[in-house]
């Protein structure tokens, strides 16, 4: 059974029928679900795989608002407030997600307000972080924000390993200095610093953290 915001004020067989009412798509790394801009009619919830939310600035550079895994859903807020989608949709590893239009959404939400409750709730979370990244941006160097990126993507995608945790993140290192707000160059001197200190080990798209407490320290 998938958990996610979306059917916590729900019981079993009302999550199911909505589930049911949901269209499945499988989706392979580069498809992009929706692009920047475009006019939207429905939400998606992940239930493999993971999603980067991008946006472009005119002159092509990009940044990542962020990267979401299995039970977390995105493209609401065209459905909230009604106007073009406010960032890209990219598939970063191969994904299944399930798609709702709005209008069958704002049905099941006039009969479950405890529904509406906990959407209200993961947008309430969703500003949380955003204020936190926005802080993190005019406060902190690079390497704090890589750590707490990098703290913050093993939430999500981190599996406990013997030497500690191991976050497959799949982005490319282009992709984390997008996320993190920074050159390539800078977010790559910060990786090779941490791996110096033995904090982290770095494996392809995967990183292994080896030092939880020195990194928290560092993203403070
Ligand atoms: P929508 O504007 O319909 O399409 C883009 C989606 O990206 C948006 O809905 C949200 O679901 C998601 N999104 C926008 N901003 C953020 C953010 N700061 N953090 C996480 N997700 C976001």
């Amino acid at each position: 059974m998938l958990t996610a915001p979306l059917f916590a004020g729900m019981d079993e067989e009302s999550s199911r029928a909505l589930i049911d009412s949901m269209k499945v798509l499988d989706a392979a790394r580069g498809d992009v679900l929706f692009h920047e801009g475009e006019p939207g009619d429905r939400l998606f919830l992940v239930r493999d795989g993971k999603i980067k939310l991008g946006r472009r600035s005119n002159d092509g550079r990009e940044n990542l608002l962020a990267v979401l895994g299995p039970g977390e859903m995105f493209g609401e807020l065209s459905l909230f407030d009604p106007g073009p989608r406010t960032a890209t949709a990219t598939v970063v590893a191969d994904a299944v997600v399930l798609e709702l239009g709005h209008r069958d959404l704002v049905t099941w939400l006039a009969d479950k307000p405890k529904v509406a409750e906990h959407l209200l709730q993961a947008l309430a979370r969703r500003l949380r972080r955003t204020n936190e990244a926005l802080a993190d941006l005019v406060f902190s160097d690079v390497p704090g924000r890589v750590a707490k990126a990098l703290l913050d993507l093993s939430t999500r995608f981190g599996q406990q390993v013997d030497e500690g945790i191991r976050v497959a993140h799949d982005l490319t290192q282009e992709e984390l200095a997008q996320l993190v707000g920074a050159s390539r160059e800078t977010v790559n001197k910060a990786l090779a610093d941490f791996a110096a200190r033995g904090w982290v080990r770095r494996e392809g798209r995967a990183v292994v953290l080896l030092d939880v407490d020195r990194l928290e320290r560092r993203a403070r």
